[in-house]
């Protein structure tokens, strides 16, 4: 059905598609019960899919990742359609365009798309309003925090610690991106030393706050060594995990189709066999210490329930979603719980780096 539907969909520009499928997304936001009904009808909730992290509890492994809700407020409406837990933003500390249009491309061929969006948002004081009145908060909701794009990058730390003071009551958990590349300059924040200025400060901030947990959300362009250092890093300065990863600068298989050379992030199936190879790769090196959020191509329950195995502790999609339509997660986190008692395992958590040390996927 979804697929009759999407063929239509996909003649249109996506920014279009965005912006009307959002329309009825907040149309269900702003109903809390017509969303308790939709989401009792799109969620596989099972004890045994619960995940406990940081600090928070997840009805299920499944969130949808940054991006789709820059700060609109969407979110009671995704949980509605079954995703366990919704990362908002990026959000910057004041309002912003974003790039010129068009700055989002599909390349049905490899099930992808390229984005260079550019943090299009209304900043911080506007979308703490929204998210002070979700009414349907079935699961967590994460904010993911940039910085602006005029803000010069030696002042970069005041950026995210500004977006987070706005932001700080109404989240549960915070992502800082250093890895978009359509920020010029922002995935630069990566090195060590710049990263620690930004992050010292909102530790200290994040603390005041009861402890709010902080993760850090990385490229996948990343040499193998650099994401090893800033692991260490994300351990030694206390941060309650990491997100793996972003969208790539990178044209996996994709050279064919005239999209592909459109500037911008890729993301979706291409990204795959990375993203697994990064999260086996640092669940291998900091065992359990430091939980880890897999992302970028998943797709189907094989996709997700293969990241678990590598040693992700919540899995998000976005692409999948596009693709995917209103089915995506109940399709997901039902075909995990099918999985589960295949494998013969109590609960979704024990599944969790079964497979880090297999032999790696190769990117
Ligand atoms: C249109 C679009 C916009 C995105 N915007 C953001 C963003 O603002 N901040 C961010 O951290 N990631 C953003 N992402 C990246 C996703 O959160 C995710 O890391 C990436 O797309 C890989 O996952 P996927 O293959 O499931 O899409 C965006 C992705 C897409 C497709």
């Amino acid at each position: 059905m979804y697929h009759l539907l999407r063929s239509l969909l996909f003649l249109v520009d996506p920014e279009h598609i965005h912006r009307f499928v959002s329309g009825l997304i907040r149309f269900v936001a702003g109903r809390p019960a017509l969303a308790g009904f939709l989401r009792r009808r799109f969620a596989a909730t099972d004890p045994r899919l619960a995940v406990s992290a940081f600090g928070l509890r997840f009805p299920g492994p499944l969130g949808l990742a940054a991006g789709f809700d820059k700060g609109e407020g969407l979110a009671g409406g995704l949980y509605a359609l079954g995703f366990s837990f919704v990362e908002v933003g990026t959000i910057t500390p004041r309002p912003q365009p974003g790039n010129p249009k068009p700055r989002m491309f599909r390349l049905p061929e490899q099930q992808a798309l390229i984005n260079r969006m550019g943090f299009n948002n209304a900043g911080a004081a506007e979308a703490e309003e929204r998210y002070r009145q979700l009414a349907f908060r079935p699961g967590p909701l994460g904010i993911n925090l940039g910085k602006n794009k005029d803000t010069p990058a030696e002042r970069a730390a005041d950026d995210y610690l500004a977006a987070f003071e706005a932001l700080a009551d109404v989240g549960d958990y915070f992502v800082v991106n250093v890895s978009s590349p359509n920020t010029p300059g922002l995935r630069d924040l990566q090195a060590p030393e710049a990263l620690r200025a930004i992050l010292r400060p909102l530790q200290a901030a994040a603390k005041a706050r009861g402890g709010k947990p902080v993760l850090l959300k990385l490229a996948p362009d990343l040499a193998d060594e650099d994401v090893d250092a800033l692991a260490d890093l994300a351990l030694e300065e206390g941060l309650a995990g990491l997100v793996l990863a972003n969208t790539t600068i990178g044209r996996p298989t994709a050279e064919d189709e005239p999209a592909a050379k459109q500037a911008g992030g890729m993301s979706g199936a291409p990204l795959l066999p990375r993203s697994l190879a990064l999260v086996a790769r640092v669940r291998r090196r900091l065992g359990s210490r430091l939980p880890i959020v897999g992302v970028g191509g998943i797709f189907t329950a094989d996709d997700a329930w293969r990241m678990i195995r590598a040693g992700a502790t919540l899995v998000q999609g976005y692409t999948g979603f596009i693709y995917g339509g209103p089915g995506y997660a109940r399709a997901i986190e039902r075909g995990l719980l099918e999985r589960l008692e295949a494998a013969g395992l109590p609960n979704i958590e024990a599944a969790v780096g079964l497979d880090a040390d297999a032999a790696p996927v190769v990117p």
